[in-house]
């Protein structure tokens, strides 16, 4: 079957080092933030991936250009009140729900009724978290199943500001609203549980009219309405989420060591660093630095350590949501039993992940206990695999077969793992990364 892989030998030691692909939060965030600045902004490095290509596919919709040349994306603003809303405008955020979520708050000052579609999964995930706050600022939603896609977006002129208290720690939903609160008459006064900081780094680093408070458990922040944005010139890091699979490969293979460069490491963003370390990994950020208010390093790695289960505490899980499917496989391998609770965030992203982390554990052999919010996994630092295993049906969610890959390269076994395209959502090099560590 051409869309699927099979793999049959595990991983043989490496050392190596790497670079993987751009941050796909901060290049989402580039794109609709310079969609509305006053000018053209320049990315390097920015992520070619479907979630990123449908951003500027929507963008494109509202009457702004783009262009690709040398390796370079060029974005040609036209303001803050810039966009073209047609009529019977239809707007694809395909597998992104960043894009979609986000993108909503920039709408809520549409002219003309939007309707906004996705794809099998986007069209399964919950948009009323931002629909409900998105209203109050005078906006109109019709939603199916009164909180799926495709839903209408119709916007109002008169658009005032809202107080909003964000319980999820959910990141889209807290910077829809800070898109909204920007185009919103009046100071909008937001509390919201600690999620990645990425577009307030960005309004700060333009210096739009925000303050934020960070408090112990969540961050109050304050949106004034804005006038202009200036053009934003823009060097992408690499993905702390890509590079969390070859993290994990090397933290799962004796004796390896690995070197990725340059890579995001907002501390909103870190859990995996913080969870790995606590479990044995050996993990080192090495020439640290900052850019427009990110921090960037180099991470390296060496495999091979004794690993130690852990009792996950919440506060980690924030900064490690994308991750957990990756974690799950180092718990595979620790000794002793790992617990992980309150993840029913995890049941909301592209595919219920916490139920396929433990589906692939499952077919591992691994033994679990899992409730709607809870994942209990009991380690074996001997495990290796004889079996065949087929991963399939999985909504197409790009970190399912990721994760599998790295498994599958782990602990051996023989594995069909269907649906190879879905990594073309966030990390289309990913296949061809691993082929280095095989040199
Ligand atoms: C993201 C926020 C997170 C994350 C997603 C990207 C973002 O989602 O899972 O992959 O870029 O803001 P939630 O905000 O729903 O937690």
């Amino acid at each position: 079957m051409p869309n699927s892989i099979i793999i049959k030998n595990k991983i043989k030691k490496f050392e190596k080092k790497i670079n993987v692909s751009g941050d796909k939060s901060i290049s989402i965030r580039w794109v609709l933030f310079s969609s509305i600045a006053n000018g053209i902004s320049k990315a390097k490095n920015l992520l070619i991936s479907q979630d990123v290509l449908a951003g500027i596919r929507a963008i494109k919709k509202l009457g702004i250009k783009s262009r690709f040349k040398d390796g370079k994306v060029s974005i040609y603003g036209k303001g803050i009140e810039g966009y073209k809303y047609k009529k019977n405008l239809t707007i694809n955020a395909e597998n992104s729900g960043t894009l979609g979520r986000l993108l909503l708050g920039l709408l809520i000052n549409s002219k003309h009724p939007i309707k906004l579609i996705g794809d099998k999964s986007l069209s399964k995930r919950d948009f009323k978290r931002v629909t409900d706050p998105l209203s109050k600022f005078g906006a109109n939603f019709k939603l199916t199943k009164n909180k799926n896609l495709p839903l209408k977006i119709k916007g109002a002129s008169n658009l005032r500001c809202i107080k909003y208290n964000e319980k999820k720690g959910s990141a889209q939903c807290k910077s829809s609203v800070i898109f909204g609160a920007m185009r919103s008459v009046g100071t909008t006064y937001i509390k919201a549980r600690k999620s990645r900081d990425h577009t307030e780094l960005l309004c700060r680093y333009l210096k739009l009219p925000i303050t934020i408070k960070k408090k112990r458990n969540y961050d109050e922040i304050k949106v004034n309405k804005i006038r202009s944005i200036k053009p934003i010139n823009y060097n992408i890091p690499s993905d702390i989420s890509s590079a969390a699979f070859f993290i994990v490969l090397t933290v799962l293979s004796n004796n390896s060591k690995l070197t990725i460069k340059n890579v995001n490491v907002n501390p909103s963003r870190t859990g995996i660093i913080t969870i790995l370390k606590r479990m044995g990994a050996n993990i080192k950020l090495e020439n640290q630095r900052s850019y427009k208010g990110e921090k960037i390093s180099d991470i390296k790695v060496k495999g091979g350590k004794t690993l130690k289960s852990i009792n996950c505490p919440s506060k980690f899980n924030s900064g490690a949501i994308d991750e957990f499917l990756i974690i799950f496989l180092v718990a595979a391998k620790a000794n002793g039993v790992s617990y992980f609770k309150n993840l029913d965030e995890l049941n909301q992203k592209e595919s219920p992940r916490l139920k396929w982390g433990e589906y692939i554990l499952n077919q591992m052999g691994v033994k679990t206990v899992c409730t709607n919010d809870t994942l209990k996994i009991h380690g074996n630092p001997e495990l290796d695999l004889n079996k065949k295993i087929t991963i399939k049906n999985y909504l197409k969610d790009h970190r399912v077969f990721m994760t599998s890959v790295i498994a599958a390269l782990s602990f051996g076994g023989e594995w069909f793992i269907h649906d190879k395209d879905s990594i073309k959502t966030s990390f289309p090099d990913f296949l061809r990364i691993l082929k280095q560590l095989k040199k």
